[in-house]
C-alpha cells in the first residue's frame, strides 16, 4: 500500500536517477501544482534546482509574498521572480476580448519565462524543466480542468528550440487529493496546499472590460476580502472556488453616507464542483454574504454594488471570461 511518505521517497529516488547531477529549472504560477513539483525536485536535487516565478501583476492580494516568503521558507528553494506588471498591462492596453487577453497573457508569460530561462541557464548548463502535470492532466493530454476547447488555457509550452530542456514531471501519476497529501508531507504551507484553483490568466479575466492597474486594485481588494470572509466563516473547504469578477464597464447609482455615488458591481460566483467539469452555484449562508457585501461597499470605494452569481456549469462556465 502507497503512503504518503513512501510516494515521497519513490519519486525522490525517481527525481535523482533521472536527474543524476545535473540542474533543472522550474516555474512556479503560486498554485498547488507547480508548488509540490518544485518542492520534491529541491527535496531530490537541492540548489541544483532554481525556481523561476512570474510576476505578471494580475495576481491575487498576497500571493507574490506566499511564493517569495512562505514557499521559500518551507523549501529552501533557489527562487528568481521576474515583475513583469507593467510588461502584461501594457500589451494587455485596451483589451476587452477574452480569448485575446488570453492569448496576450499566454505568450508574454512565455516570453518572459523563456528569458529567465536563457538567464539560468547562462550560469550553469540546465537541461531539465520541472513541470507539475497530474494524471488527469495526461489522460485529457493536455487541457487544465479539461475545457480547453472552450477557453484556451495557458501553461509553459511551446518553448523555442535553442531551449530545449527534458521534462521531469513528478506528480504524472498523482491525482489532485494526493498532490495536497504530498504537499503537506513536504511542509509546505496550508496557504499553498489548500489554495482555490485560480486561472493563469489572473485577475484580467475577472474584470470584464480593459485591464487597467486601477481596475486590478478595485478588484483585488474586494477578492481579498470576500476571500477573507469565507475563510473566517470556514467555508474554504465547501466550496470548489469564489471568483470576484468586476463589471468594469457597468455603473450604477448608489447612496452611500449622503452622497450620490455612480460606482461599479463587482458579482460573487461561489461554486460548488468536483472536478470543475461541471459545477454548481454554492448555497452561501446570508449572513456571510451579507459581511462581504457590507465590507466590499464600505471599504472599496469604487464599488457601490455586489451581487450573486446563481448560475450553475452549464449554462455558465465558472469564469465570466
Ligand atoms: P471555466 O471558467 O472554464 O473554468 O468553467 C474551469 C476551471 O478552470 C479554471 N480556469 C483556468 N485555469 N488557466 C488555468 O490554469 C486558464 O486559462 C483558466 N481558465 C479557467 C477556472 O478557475 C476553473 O477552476
Amino acid at each position: 500500500r502507497w503512503t504518503t511518505a513512501s510516494i515521497v521517497d519513490d519519486q525522490v529516488e525517481r527525481i535523482r536517477a533521472q536527474v543524476g547531477d545535473g540542474h533543472a529549472i522550474c516555474g512556479l504560477s503560486g498554485g498547488v501544482d507547480s508548488a509540490v513539483a518544485a518542492a520534491l525536485v529541491q527535496r531530490a536535487i537541492g540548489d541544483r534546482l532554481t525556481c523561476v516565478f512570474v510576476d505578471h501583476g494580475l495576481l491575487r492580494a498576497g500571493e507574490r509574498a506566499q511564493v517569495e516568503r512562505d514557499f521559500v521558507a518551507a523549501t529552501g528553494v533557489k527562487l528568481v521572480t521576474v515583475d513583469a506588471a507593467d510588461r502584461f498591462l501594457t500589451a494587455l492596453d485596451g483589451v476587452t476580448d477574452p480569448e485575446q487577453k488570453r492569448k496576450i497573457i499566454g505568450r508574454e508569460f512565455i516570453r518572459v519565462f523563456e528569458q529567465a530561462a536563457r538567464e539560468v541557464k547562462a550560469q550553469g548548463d540546465v537541461e531539465f524543466l520541472v513541470q507539475g502535470t497530474l494524471y488527469p492532466d495526461v489522460v485529457e493530454s493536455g487541457g487544465g480542468a479539461g475545457t480547453s476547447n472552450i477557453k484556451s488555457h495557458h501553461n509553459v509550452g511551446g518553448l523555442p528550440d535553442d531551449l530545449q530542456f527534458t521534462l521531469v514531471e513528478p506528480l504524472r501519476l498523482l491525482f489532485k487529493d494526493e498532490v495536497r497529501r504530498v504537499g503537506l508531507e513536504l511542509g509546505l504551507p496550508e496557504t499553498i496546499v489548500h489554495r482555490q484553483p485560480f486561472p493563469g490568466p489572473g485577475l484580467a479575466i475577472r474584470i470584464i472590460g480593459a485591464v487597467t492597474s486601477e481596475r486590478l486594485e478595485t478588484l483585488r481588494a474586494a477578492d481579498a476580502i470576500a476571500r477573507e470572509e469565507l475563510s473566517a466563516a470556514g467555508l474554504d473547504s465547501d466550496i470548489w472556488q469564489c471568483p470576484v469578477v468586476l463589471l468594469a464597464d457597468v455603473r450604477s447609482v448608489g447612496v452611500q453616507g449622503d452622497g450620490r455615488t455612480y460606482g461599479h458591481p463587482v458579482v460573487l460566483r461561489p461554486v460548488s464542483s468536483e472536478d470543475a467539469m461541471t459545477a454548481d452555484w454554492a448555497r452561501l449562508p446570508y449572513d456571510v454574504l451579507e459581511r462581504i457585501s457590507t465590507r466590499i461597499t464600505n471599504e472599496v470605494a469604487e464599488v457601490n454594488r455586489v451581487v450573486l452569481d446563481v448560475t450553475s456549469k452549464p449554462p455558465g462556465t465558472i469564469e465570466w471570461e
